[in-house]
């Protein structure tokens, strides 16, 4: 049978396109690593994404012992720089009691020798460096992270 020559080069046309396809979809299961800015170049300026909206009021529970607490309220007008920590005046005792708030952690009057100090150790002065504000922010990369509670 004779095939005529435009056929074949069809045939072969759509075989490498298929090829390039294919690769293509593991290329991105494999995952090349991409950028949480998008493509962009570097000197142009993305959007700014949409900031979350902070879910306030019920705390949210741990998923982990050892984890920070999240903050359940705001916190856009408290201030912290190295002279000024807005947080202590509800946070640090005797403060909290009469404000109602939790007392700052134990661990955090503990210098990085252990010597127990009367006001919060400097290694912990930056509190939004481990607490941070509750939000149902979406998940920037996905995983499977399990809760510890869950995880049992
Ligand atoms: C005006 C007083 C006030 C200020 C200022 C304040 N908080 Fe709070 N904070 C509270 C109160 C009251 C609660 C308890 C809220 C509740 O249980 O619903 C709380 C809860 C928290 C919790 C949760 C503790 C836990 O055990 O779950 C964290 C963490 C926290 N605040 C961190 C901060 C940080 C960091 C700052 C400064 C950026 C700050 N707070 C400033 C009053 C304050
Ligand atoms: C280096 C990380 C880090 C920094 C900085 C930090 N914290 Fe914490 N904080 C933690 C961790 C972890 C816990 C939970 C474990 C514990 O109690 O030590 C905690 C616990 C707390 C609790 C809950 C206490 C309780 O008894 O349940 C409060 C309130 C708190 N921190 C407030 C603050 C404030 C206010 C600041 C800033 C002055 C601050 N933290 C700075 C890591 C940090």
């Amino acid at each position: 049978m004779k095939i005529p020559m435009p056929s074949v080069i069809v045939a072969l046309a759509l075989g490498f396109s298929i090829a390039v396809l294919t690769a293509q979809a593991s290329a991105q299961e494999s995952g090349p690593v991409q950028s949480l800015r998008g493509v962009i170049e570097l000197d142009e300026l993305n959007e700014a994404p949409p900031v979350a909206a902070l879910k306030t009021g019920r705390r949210f529970d741990k998923a982990y012992r050892q984890q920070p607490p999240l903050i359940p309220h705001k916190t856009d007008k408290y201030q912290i720089n190295t002279k000024v920590n807005q947080c202590l005046r509800c946070h640090d005792w005797p403060y909290n009691v009469q404000e109602g708030a939790p007392k700052i952690s134990e661990t955090h009057y503990a210098d990085r020798n252990g010597v127990a100090l009367d006001k919060v150790t400097r290694s912990r002065w930056f509190c939004t460096q481990c607490h941070v504000n509750q939000t149902d922010a979406p998940v920037l990369v996905g995983n499977d992270f399990v809760n510890a509670v869950n995880a049992r």
